[in-house]
């Protein structure tokens, strides 16, 4: 068998990436970066061989491609663990309103929101909504973004929510089916009702092609009870649970994401100390969506509180038309940083090496280091800290996606 093509990527100014081989990382060991200068990163195939200073770099024999790394700053590829880029249509108006004065809350309750979102979808049909992905996909890709977590969720019947789920597996995102984000219209506002459906005729085979389930647990979604018995159903089937709590109001998420061993709580930006005491003491993995409270003009999480506490958390954008239309993660770790009083070291490790824990894939993704994925992020920057300092900056000038440099434009 022929040894795999290598790629030496060269003659970058920095290479960083999270210190502590632990995940997820938590505490001190959060903030935590080992950063190379003057450095390279050689891939075999998909896989990184060995990162190190060019004064250190040994004779290659062999065909050996080389990207210059002229001075920029080499990451991991970013991990981006929450997204809903399954959507038809847009929400443009809604945002005009909101920009205008209108809250979220209101224009969900008046059939505004998730649920105008849902008619888009189901007439985009499968072929379509492939593409969408697809190209989501690709605006992530520019943003550095290598991993993406792609939600059902916008579809709520049962071809439009597996449709969605191997859209995402279509554009290499990994699917969590989001059975339980809104009841649907045709179910009259009778969550139990449509939970039955869900249930019996869509888990069974979103199952076979999603990794995790969610739920919106929220006030006007799903309550405690009905959360409960979704993911207790999902967890029956081999899913990995995620919930979508403390959005708005505490609705006894925290709780129910512990109990049943749930991989990750996402929001947060109404957790208050006790969920912040509770969640530092579990396995859970906070997922803070800074992007999402600004966008609807809403408290940040406890991100400083959480972290000081020793709770887990990562990094994520959220990605939907409604509530985060950013595709950012650079973005993600400027708010995290100016917003959230995380350094950018804790928002580096939030956005890679723990969004690929809460993904389940920590041991080959969201590292620089020999046996990892060689998905790399390549910024224009003297210094890796550019990622959360270059507010709004088309940061990233090159990616290589699994050893192979990946065309942006
Ligand atoms: O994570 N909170 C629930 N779901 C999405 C928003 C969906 C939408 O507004 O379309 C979120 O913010
Ligand atoms: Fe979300």
């Amino acid at each position: 068998m022929s040894a795999p093509a290598r790629l030496l990527v060269r003659d970058l100014a920095q290479v960083a990436t999270s210190a502590g081989r632990d995940a997820p990382l938590r505490g001190a060991a959060l903030g935590q970066v080992d950063v190379v200068e003057d450095a390279y990163v050689l891939c075999a195939g998909d896989t990184i061989e060995a990162v190190g200073r060019m004064r250190d770099l040994p004779a290659l024999d062999g065909d050996v491609r080389e990207l210059d790394g002229r001075g920029l700053c080499a990451i991991p590829g970013l991990v981006d663990c929450h997204t809903h880029p399954a959507f038809g249509g847009d929400r443009v108006e809604e945002f005009s309103l909101r920009a205008a004065g209108a809250s979220y809350e209101e224009l969900h309750a008046r059939g505004g929101g998730i649920v105008a979102t849902v008619r888009a979808t189901r007439a985009a049909g499968e072929a379509g909504l492939t593409a969408i992905v697809e190209r989501h996909r690709v605006w992530m890709l520019r943003h550095g973004t290598t991993t993406f977590e792609g939600k059902s969720g916008y579809g709520l019947d049962r071809d439009t929510e597996l449709a969605s789920l191997r859209a995402v597996r279509a554009a290499g995102g990994i699917p969590t089916w989001l059975g339980a984000h809104a009841v649907p219209p045709e179910f009259d506002g009778d969550g139990d009702a449509y939970l039955d459906f869900a249930l019996a005729d869509v888990l069974p085979d979103a199952a076979a092609v999603a990794e995790a389930a969610d739920v919106f647990l929220e006030r006007g979604a799903f309550d405690a009870g009905q959360a409960r018995r979704y993911l207790e159903a999902c967890r029956d089937a081999g899913l990995v649970l995620r919930l979508h709590g403390d959005q708005f109001t505490e609705q006894g998420a925290m709780a129910l994401a512990i109990e049943l061993g749930a991989r990750s709580v996402d929001h947060l930006e109404a957790t208050g100390a006790d969920g912040v005491r509770a969640l530092a003491a579990s396995d859970v993995v906070g997922v803070l969506l800074p992007a999402s409270a600004l966008f609807l003009g809403r408290p940040m999480p406890p991100a400083r509180e959480l972290v000081d506490a020793g709770a887990a958390v990562a990094l994520a954008t959220d990605f939907n038309p409604g509530s985060s239309f950013t595709e950012s993660l650079p973005l993600v770790c400027s708010l995290a940083a100016t917003q959230l009083e995380l350094s950018p070291a804790e928002a580096l490790a939030a956005c890679t090496v723990n969004a690929a824990h809460v993904l389940g894939h920590a041991s080959r993704l969201g590292r620089l280091a020999p046996g990892h994925r060689a998905d790399i992020a390549l910024l224009d920057a003297p210094d890796w800290r550019y990622l959360a300092y270059h507010l709004g900056a088309d940061l990233v000038a090159e990616v290589v996606l699994a050893g192979e440099p990946v065309e942006l434009r």
